[in-house]
């Protein structure tokens, strides 16, 4: 499929609230945001800003989704990416996850690692990070809110720059209970 990646100008609000507010969103805090709540990020400058950059995912002439890059002033940026319905088990996900991964790391030469988070319920999203070489490094229990009071529990994701540079896969010491075990006295 023919992608492109479109930066979003704040002159684009009304397409923003369009988007968001004209579809559902199930893995998000706010499954179907109302149109003044989607002002109200805009105005915060979530969208556009020092530390926050938007990026159309277009396909065709369509817009087929949304990136959304956040803590850009320091050395671990995080993203949310939104694929519209009707897109969404066709590829552009993993191919979003793959360009704003190139783009953070080639834009920004001081961001080392780039973290995600998500639903632990949410396969595409799980499965998307770990074809483009993120690794599970975190598991928060009860950490995200559902419908109607109900909570999940939420995976979080990382790719470090030097895995993505050399095309290996670190894996977190989760084993380390060891180090803790006996007291190490400073030499
Ligand atoms: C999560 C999301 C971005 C994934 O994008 P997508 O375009 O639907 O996913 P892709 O088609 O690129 O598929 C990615 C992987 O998930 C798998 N997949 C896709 N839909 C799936 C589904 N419903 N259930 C299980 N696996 C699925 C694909 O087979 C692929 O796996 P593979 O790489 O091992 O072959 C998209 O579904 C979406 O926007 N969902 C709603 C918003 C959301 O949850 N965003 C994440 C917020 S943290």
């Amino acid at each position: 499929m023919d992608l492109t990646f479109r930066r979003f100008a704040p002159s684009e609000a009304d397409a923003l609230v369009d988007f968001l507010t004209g579809d559902t969103w199930p893995f998000h805090a706010s499954a179907a945001p109302e149109v003044d709540e989607v002002r109200r990020w805009i105005s915060e400058g979530r969208y556009d800003g020092e530390e926050n950059r938007a990026f159309w995912i277009v396909a065709g002439d369509g817009t087929a989704g949304l990136i959304r890059l956040m803590d850009l002033a320091d050395d671990t940026p995080l993203f949310d990416l939104r694929v519209r319905s009707r897109w969404r088990g066709t590829g552009i996900g993993g191919a979003a996850l793959t360009w704003l991964t190139r783009y953070l790391f080639e834009e920004f030469p001081r961001v080392r690692r780039i973290e995600g988070t998500t639903r632990q319920d949410n396969a595409a999203m799980r499965r998307a990070f770990r074809r483009c070489g993120y690794v599970k490094e975190a598991h928060y229990r009860d950490a995200w809110p559902g419908t109607g009071g109900s909570v999940h529990d939420a995976v979080g994701y990382a790719v470090l720059r030097r895995d993505w540079e050399s095309g290996g896969v670190t894996v977190p010491e989760w084993d380390d209970e060891h180090m803790i075990t006996e007291r190490v006295r400073p030499e």
